[in-house]
């Protein structure tokens, strides 16, 4: 896998910041919830990219990263809202939607992430 860098809904954003191996992460079904500095943040392998979004749904806090993946969704597991992994959109057309955090894989084989500064 190569490093990628997924859309942000930030313009200003801190250091990277490595968190796990990718071989740690589940690949495509469900992701993982981990902390990076004062944020929960739950990871995906999905199709070949890995992705980052907030893990908090933005209904009543939920793990993202306890949902499961479908066509680029994640699905909240307590009442099944959808969210786009590249975009955060809610993709129900509802009014809410989470935020993304640029991420990549370094050389050796470890997640990345940015946080907005
Ligand atoms: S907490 Fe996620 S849809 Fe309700």
């Amino acid at each position: 896998m190569t490093s990628s860098q997924e859309s942000s809904l930030f313009t200003n954003t801190g250091p990277w910041i490595r968190t796990i191996p990718l071989a740690e992460l589940p690949v495509d079904g469900t992701g993982r919830a981990i902390q990076v500095a004062e944020q929960r943040v739950a990871l995906f392998h999905h199709e070949g990219k890995v992705h980052a979004v907030d893990d908090a749904c933005p209904h009543q806090g939920a793990s993202l990263g306890d949902g499961v993946i479908s066509n680029g969704d994640v699905t909240c597991p307590f009442h099944s809202w959808h969210f786009d992994l590249c975009t955060g959109q809610n993709t129900d057309s509802l009014d809410a939607c989470v935020a993304v955090f640029p991420v990549r894989v370094d050389g050796d084989g470890v997640v990345e992430v940015q946080l907005p500064a």
